[in-house]
């Protein structure tokens, strides 16, 4: 039996990632009587990077639904030294149910996944955010309705989230256009994802706008001129759609890829955006530990 590994929303099927956004929604709405759906299971946390977001939703997710955790930092582990992948995998896998790890090194965390007999969660590597994406499609959903059809515009980097937001694209059937510097376009786009040099052009009847750092961890020191022309300021959002969202990861610069005014303007959903992480982040437990009995509805 397939093991039931989070690690790419491209590596899922569409009908499994739809009927996850749902369980979604339905946990959102028991925010105050969490069903107690994770009794007895644990899940292991692992970190070679900064986080606020993704550790506390998934430690709150966890423990709001019966479950314990361990947080642990990489270099924490014997693996930081000389114990193998294989041998880290194997042990972890004895001790809990599943796994949780931000890692740097987006292959290593496939090897890591393809050695343990438990699910491994992407909490980001260096190529994909998929964790974050099912929040940001379930706010899209609770503020706008289906995400088909929509207009999602994406400025500044090319980079984990917007890649995610790429293969997300065809799965739910929006269309995005990604506004870049012209040598970070990617050499292929996929399905339903575009191009758009210019900013304000890229705006334009959008429904949703959507941007991140322009230095992503890891990247600390690199120029960020380039990106200015792709700052989302209120003349950018006054291209979009008059109903437009204004969607941000987080943590923000202001100033650099946002202005203050738009983070001021009703438009900005960050906060809802950040407090969906728990939500969403309670369905993909959910649907990572089916095979362990865990059944939402
Ligand atoms: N958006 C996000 O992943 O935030 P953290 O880095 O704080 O987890
Ligand atoms: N692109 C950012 C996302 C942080 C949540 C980074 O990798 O630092």
């Amino acid at each position: 039996m397939a093991i039931r590994h989070f690690l790419d929303l491209d590596a899922i099927a569409p009908e499994e990632l739809k009927a996850i956004l749902a369980d979604a929604h339905a946990l959102k709405k028991q925010k105050f009587n969490p069903p107690q759906i994770f009794d007895g299971l644990s899940l292991a946390m692992v970190f070679d990077k900064k986080s606020t977001r993704t550790r506390m939703s998934f430690e709150i997710a966890m423990k709001q639904l019966g479950g314990h955790t361990l947080v642990m930092g990489m270099d924490e582990l014997q693996i930081s030294g000389a114990e193998s992948v294989a041998d880290t995998a194997n042990v972890v896998s004895r001790y809990v149910d599943a796994a949780m790890i931000r890692m740097s090194d987006h292959d290593l965390l496939c090897e890591f996944a393809s050695e343990c007999s438990i699910p491994v969660i992407n909490g980001m590597t260096d190529e994909s955010h998929p964790c974050q994406i099912m929040a940001d499609m379930l706010t899209i959903e609770e503020k706008l309705g289906s995400a088909k059809d929509k207009k999602i515009a994406w400025f500044g980097d090319w980079n984990n989230v917007s890649a995610t937001f790429a293969q997300a694209a065809p799965i739910f059937g929006f269309n995005l256009v990604l506004s870049l510097p012209n040598d970070l376009k990617p050499k292929t786009l996929g399905a339903n994802v575009t191009y758009e040099e210019d900013a304000m052009l890229a705006a334009k009847d959008a429904d949703v706008i959507v941007t991140d750092t322009w230095v992503s961890m890891g990247q600390e020191g690199k120029g960020i001129n380039k990106f200015r022309p792709y700052s989302v300021t209120p003349a950018l959002m006054a291209q979009a759609e008059e109903h437009a969202i204004f969607m941000h990861c987080m943590p923000v610069h202001e100033n650099e890829e946002v202005s203050p005014e738009v983070l001021a303007s009703p438009a900005n959903v960050i906060y809802d955006e950040a407090e969906n992480r728990l939500h969403a982040q309670k369905a993909i437990l959910a649907w990572c530990l089916k095979d362990a009995g865990v059944s939402v509805s």
